[in-house]
């Protein structure tokens, strides 16, 4: 029996939807590599969503299309600012800086996002030949912490990396959910707020396998499909990416999944602060709730439920929901909760 999971959304199956994309792909012999049909029609929805002058490329998985992104933007003696729990940072073994060879400057925050004044710092040695030149900010969207940019903000900090000769990357592995969570479109918050390169998340709504690199600055996508291939990333049989992606991008169901999950996310917190003895610790934005439980409880709790501990030091832990988590899994979660603490 599986247990129920607030681990991440990321545990959650395949939607029937993107499923159905898939099975239905099934069907003869396409050309391979991306020549196929269904490559065309899902980027025709990618331009549906943020104009025609994109130029949007899928790979297997989101650490990937961070590393592609960052690679295509940079040179070896190049840097990275982002923050200290960006995932680029904390959840890619080093990827980044294996494969584009550039360093990654890490700016502290306390909620995930990072804002102009942090990263000034780093702009201090510009310029000088024994230190790594600052070329990209990296911001999640939403954040490690659950926490959502405002597009004022992204624009704050779009507006000074291209005044500092570098670029804004977005990593968007849960853009959709910052959408959502705004009510606002995906091209609001990414290329009309200033970001050069999105990493577009489909997995952890509702797709099987694959994420999408996405040039809102068009030059950069310069060489870019060869960058895909030696980062073997390219897939042979790219429909069955691409046909996902056509599904998640049509009926909005991109957003019916992303507010789903945000709803189930702002449920659990809500019930979670009438529990005594457990604290939320973060502004809920999107679909993560971050929360001090007891530090005795929390292997118990663990037994039945799956969650990450987040901050071993605090007793703070992540709780994700995600476009199938039910009310009922709350409601258990939440009383099993209750008798454990008691
Ligand atoms: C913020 C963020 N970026 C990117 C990823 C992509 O990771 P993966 O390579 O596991 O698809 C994740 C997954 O946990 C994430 O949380």
């Amino acid at each position: 029996m599986n247990k129920t999971s607030f681990a991440s959304d990321n545990y959650a199956g395949i939607h029937p939807d993107i499923l159905k994309a898939i099975a239905d792909a099934n069907d003869g012999h396409v050309p391979a590599y991306g020549g196929d049909h269904y490559t065309a029609r899902a980027i025709d929805k990618f331009h549906e969503q943020f104009g025609n002058d994109i130029e949007v490329y899928f790979v297997f998985n989101g650490t990937a299309a961070n590393v592609t992104s960052l690679s295509a933007l940079m040179r070896s003696y190049h840097a990275v600012i982002c923050a200290e729990k960006a995932h680029i940072q904390v959840d890619e073994c080093g990827a980044p800086e294996k494969n584009s060879g550039s360093k990654l400057l890490l700016v502290p925050t306390a909620d995930g996002k990072i804002t102009v004044d942090k990263i000034l710092p780093h702009l201090e040695r510009a310029g000088d030949q024994h230190h790594v030149q600052p070329r990209v900010i990296s911001i999640s969207q939403s954040t490690e912490y659950g926490t959502v940019y405002s597009p004022r903000e992204i624009r704050t900090i779009a507006d000074f990396a291209h005044d500092n000769n570098m670029f804004l990357h977005m990593d968007g592995a849960r853009v959709s959910n910052a959408a959502a969570g705004l009510d606002l479109s995906l091209k609001a918050i990414t290329k009309d707020a200033g970001v050069d390169v999105l990493s577009f998340g489909g997995t952890k709504n509702g797709l099987m396998i694959g994420e999408a690199v996405v040039f809102f600055n068009r030059e950069l996508a310069n060489g870019f499909q060869y960058i895909r291939k030696q980062s073997m990333q390219l897939a042979s049989k790219m429909r069955f990416i691409s046909a996902q992606f056509h599904a998640l991008l049509s009926d909005d169901l991109w957003r019916r999944n992303a507010s789903h999950a945000n709803k189930m996310a702002r449920l659990l917190a809500d019930k979670l602060s009438t529990v005594q003895g457990v604290r939320i610790t973060q502004q809920v934005q999107a679909n993560g709730v971050f929360v001090i439980f007891p530090r005795q409880h929390i292997s118990r709790l663990q037994e039945k439920f799956h969650f990450y501990v987040w901050n071993e030091e605090r007793d703070e832990v992540r709780l994700m929901t995600s476009f199938n988590t039910t009310e009922d899994e709350i409601e258990n979660f939440i009383r099993h909760i209750q008798e454990v603490i008691r």
